[in-house]
């Protein structure tokens, strides 16, 4: 058994965006980290792929590289295996592999804990071991902590949040400076905001994942990720995001999860927020979560989401827990174990305001048949804008006009019923754009 006294020593995999971050850390903030542990923290080795890439932090002299993982399981010295590598099926096995040789871990790599936390889990609690994650989920806010400690004794009643740096960044810049969308995207890759594949980003698949973990810390109940419904943010176009604008809205991808009555609704998709609310000031690579604690009432946490030094940052966080010599507490409950699963509500029942852009033919009678068709499904129209002549470039001397309206609160199986319908109408040219909005919060 190392003695609390001695250097804590790290193996880590991974010296990419997050691992250089976290070694400039390390090096940069020893004595800091020391003064409030009394214990070094010291990286002895780091596993990656290619070891004679450039890398953005230059190697310490005492740290050494390796091309094989067992350099990190085997050695007797190291405690806590830190793994930054992302993917699946190495980390997967890295992380068994150093749990069973009594190790902690400590890792980023939501994608992995979101699919296949739980037998992860098991094992550190058979072991008495930490398996921490605070990297994972919106980068340098400290939101794993806050919901198993600060936030602990509430009943979470919501939490909602922009939970992908990557596309917040889109977005944003597509918003405030109409830049098109994979010029904006290279950029987040250049700035190591974006997954190794990209896709996971844009498709909201890694903003699931990360919602799936906030409601396995907020809840302690488990929502089958492969039922999550996801939507990304590849098909919001300039123009819906002006038609926004002209509300008084911004186009976010939100994630989102709220219990009524026992039962939980949960989702990430893009939507309008109103300019009035905080989360609509959220810019750039930013993040933001807010819950809705029975006790606090709602409390709001923002800073990066996404970067070499704020998520470092976080890796760093839960290695102090660790050299602290704290009990591990993985999953922030005991009681009832995981996985149990939720009562889920099915996402057609989800009651929401929506955004609607339609192609609709310029003639007499269109609008009262497209109010007809909302009213069929009970849905009240709020506002709307019908661009007569055609500024947007969208149909010049064209016989259709895109028609924008807001509705008031309906459920999605009516604003899907209702869309098919219009859709296969004679008066409707392409698919209608649909997003949900946020008026107020939920
Ligand atoms: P990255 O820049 O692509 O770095 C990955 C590192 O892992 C590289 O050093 C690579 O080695 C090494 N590696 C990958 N597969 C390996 C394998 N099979 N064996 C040995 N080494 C391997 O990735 P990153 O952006 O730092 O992300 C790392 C993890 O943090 C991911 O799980 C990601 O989801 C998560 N995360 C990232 C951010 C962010 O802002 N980037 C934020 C939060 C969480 P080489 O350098 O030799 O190729
Ligand atoms: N690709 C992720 C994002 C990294 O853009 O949010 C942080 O988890």
């Amino acid at each position: 058994m190392v003695s609390p006294k001695n250097p804590l020593i790290i193996g880590m995999a991974g010296f990419g965006t997050v691992g250089s971050g976290l070694l400039r850390i390390l090096v940069e903030n020893k004595a800091h980290l020391f003064a409030r542990t009394g214990r070094e923290i010291k990286v002895k080795t780091i596993l990656v792929r290619s070891p004679k890439k450039t890398r953005t932090f230059p190697l310490p002299e005492d740290v050494r590289l390796t091309t094989n993982p067992d350099d990190l399981i085997n050695d007797q010295e190291i405690e806590v295996v830190v793994e930054l590598m992302g993917g699946i099926q190495a980390p997967l096995d890295l992380i068994k592999k150093a749990l069973n040789a009594g190790k902690h871990v400590v890792t980023a790599n939501k994608a992995l804990l979101a699919e296949t936390g739980n037998k992860l889990f098991a094992i550190a609690k058979e072991k008495g071991l930490h398996l921490a994650y605070e990297a994972s989920i919106c980068g340098g806010i400290p939101i794993v902590e806050t919901l198993k400690q600060g936030l602990g004794a509430n009943k979470v009643k919501s939490l909602l949040g922009i939970l992908n740096g990557t596309c917040n960044y889109i977005l944003s810049e597509m918003t405030s400076k109409g830049l098109p969308f994979f010029e904006v995207l290279k950029k987040a890759q250049q700035l190591g905001y974006a997954e190794a594949d990209p896709t996971l980003d844009i498709e909201g698949t890694d903003a699931a994942h990360k919602l799936a973990l906030l409601i396995r810390l907020a809840w302690g109940v488990e929502y089958p990720f492969s039922d999550l419904p996801v939507r990304g943010v590849a098909e919001v176009t300039a123009s819906d995001i002006a038609y926004a604008r002209e509300f008084g809205y911004r186009i976010k991808l939100i994630g989102e999860a709220q219990m009524i009555d026992g039962r939980l609704e949960a989702g990430v998709f893009p939507a309008l927020v109103h300019e009035t609310l905080l989360l609509s000031q959220v810019s750039g690579a930013y993040n933001a979560v807010r819950i809705d604690g029975d006790a606090v009432g709602p409390v709001f946490l923002h800073g990066k989401g996404a970067g070499d030094s704020p998520t470092g940052s976080a890796v760093a966080a839960d290695l102090l827990t660790i050299a602290r010599g704290h009990t591990p507490d993985n999953t922030g409950f005991c009681a009832p174990p995981l996985p149990t699963p939720a009562a889920v509500i099915p996402p057609d029942e989800a009651q929401s305001h929506y955004y609607i852009r339609l192609l609709v033919l310029d003639k007499p009678g269109v609008l009262r048949d497209v109010a007809a068709v909302m009213a069929d499904n009970n849905i009240s129209i709020a506002q709307a804008i019908q661009k007569g002549d055609c500024d947007d470039g969208l149909c010049p001397e064209s016989p259709t006009k895109p028609f924008v309206f807001m509705t008031h609160k309906a459920s999605a199986r009516g604003i899907g019923l209702a869309l098919a319908k219009l859709e296969g109408s004679g008066f409707v040219h392409q698919k209608p754009v649909c997003y949900r909005v946020f008026t107020n919060h939920v």
